[in-house]
């Protein structure tokens, strides 16, 4: 059973490494996919207040919402559409400081301005995205790219 969060202020980086070894805590010794990704969401929720983090995994060639934390959203998102297909379809972390001059961009909510999309990478394939949304414009930087790709890496993919 997992303790509560220790929710930490101060920089970014300092609060990604506050977060990042509870993350190698909670995880350990779980191998069900859908449990620890939706702690992983929470925890991101819970340390950061993102106004929206989630998952969508690719089934059947589109990415399909997974467990996330925030407003209801887009259940499934086409290859190569918005900023999540794009991802996908690139295979690299898209970083949008401004989602209204994202050419295509998908508005599960009219509250979204900026937004990270990092695919998930896993023995040469990509299995999904994690997306985050932020309700102010420019929320995320190299610094998110970082570290969010780092606990994407702690996940066990058995997928
Ligand atoms: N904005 C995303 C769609 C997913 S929601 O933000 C939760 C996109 O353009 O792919």
């Amino acid at each position: 059973m997992a303790e509560d969060l220790h929710v930490t202020a101060g920089s970014k980086e300092d609060q990604y490494n506050n977060l990042i070894p509870q993350l190698v805590g909670l995880l350990h010794g779980e191998d069900d996919l859908v449990a620890n990704m939706s702690n992983v969401v929470a925890a991101l929720k819970q340390q950061f207040g993102f106004f929206w983090v989630g998952f969508y995994l690719v089934k059947q060639d589109e990415l399909v919402l997974g467990p996330f934390q925030g407003p209801v959203a887009c259940t499934r998102i086409q290859r190569g559409r918005g900023v999540c297909g794009s991802a996908w379809e690139k295979g690299i972390t898209l970083i949008v400081p401004d989602v209204s001059k994202f050419p295509g961009h998908i508005a599960c909510s009219s509250l979204s301005k900026s937004e990270i999309v990092i695919p998930i990478k896993h023995k040469g394939n990509i299995l999904g995205v994690l997306d985050v949304d932020s309700d102010t414009l420019n929320a995320f930087d190299q610094i998110d790219k970082l570290y969010l790709e780092k606990i994407l890496g702690l996940i066990e993919w058995n997928y």
